[in-house]
């Protein structure tokens, strides 16, 4: 087992090649639009004045994608910011969000399944919503040896790059274990798709990484309030799923498992009635605060970029 968990030990720090494919030419004309009027002094008050109102769709104050660690290519906008509709930016900032990556440490991974143990069937199934590279599905997969264990992923890249961690941590196991390795892929599957399209109906324990889902959560309460089964089980990161189908059953805040808050939340009776519309519970920045700070990036990138 040591092994298998070693190989599936690193991630957050992956290469992210650049998204310029057919899938996501949109994501990236719109980005590079919204990179220009970052970097151009002269289009900086348009920068603000077009993504204040939207600032709640924003995982901090820049857009991730802008920065330097961003997916997008390095060439030159092709289309201006004043150009982009109103819906058609409050869309990509959505997406630029949870495309951001980010995993556990095995460390809190083994601190959050030690936490989940008590409440797990032997023969559940785990899937986590937005899986990236596998590292939770596998983790899931070698610490409960009677669960089933699936991740859904939206990027082909970070798909591959499951399968290529699968792959390596089946041939750790074999070489340590043939019995062991041979059972934990039987329990493994990992899924290119939306994680709306995702089928949960017989989920025992669903996991999001919902740091930078913050939009999202929602959507996503009322999707899990519709399919999941009455006791199934779903944990939340950073961001809380206020939903009446769900009673919160235990808070750990930092540091107890992790660096942020996780929340459990359990699925309530069928019985429950479902309002018609999913309850709206978005956070917001404060405008000032995000102004400042967006400020205070336009100083650094011309610090840094020699303007
Ligand atoms: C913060 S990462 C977490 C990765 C993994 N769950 C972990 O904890 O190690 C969130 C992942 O969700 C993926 N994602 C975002 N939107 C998605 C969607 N609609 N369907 C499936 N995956 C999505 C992103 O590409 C990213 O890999």
């Amino acid at each position: 087992m040591r092994a298998m968990r070693q190989a599936i030990s690193s991630g957050t720090q992956h290469l992210r090649p650049v998204q310029d494919d057919a899938l996501s030419a949109r994501y990236v004309e719109i980005g590079l639009a919204v990179r220009e009027a970052f970097r151009t002094p002269a289009l900086r008050e348009t920068f603000i004045a077009r993504l204040k109102p939207h600032r709640r769709l924003i995982a901090g104050s820049v857009p991730a994608g802008i920065q330097q660690h961003g997916l997008l290519p390095a060439r030159a906008a092709t289309c201006r910011l004043s150009d982009v509709s109103d819906a058609d930016l409050a869309q990509w900032l959505v997406d630029d969000g949870r495309l951001i990556y980010g995993e556990f440490t095995q460390q809190e991974l083994d601190n959050y399944f030690n936490e989940m143990a008590p409440y797990l069937p032997p023969k559940g199934h785990f899937i986590d919503l937005g899986s990236g590279l596998g590292k939770v599905v596998m983790s899931a997969a070698l610490a409960f040896p009677g669960l089933r264990c699936t991740g859904v992923e939206l990027l082909t890249y970070r798909h591959e790059m499951a399968q290529v961690r699968l792959a390596e941590m089946l041939a750790a196991g074999v070489a340590e274990n043939r019995g062991v390795a041979a059972n934990v892929a039987r329990r493994i599957r990992l899924v290119q798709q939306d994680m709306f399209d995702a089928d949960v109906s017989d989920a025992s324990l669903v996991y999001v990484y919902s740091t930078c889902f913050a939009p999202l959560m929602d959507r996503l309460a009322d999707k899990l309030a519709r399919e999941l089964q009455p006791g199934a089980l779903v944990t939340t990161v950073t961001f809380p799923m206020q939903h009446p189908a769900f009673e919160l059953v235990k808070q750990f805040s930092p540091p107890s498992v992790a660096w942020t808050t996780v929340y459990l939340y359990r699925r309530r009776s069928a019985l429950d009635p479902l309002p018609a519309e999913p309850p709206k519970f978005l956070y917001e920045q404060d405008s000032a605060a995000w102004e400042y700070a967006v400020r205070a990036a336009f100083a650094a990138y011309d610090a840094t970029s020699g303007a």
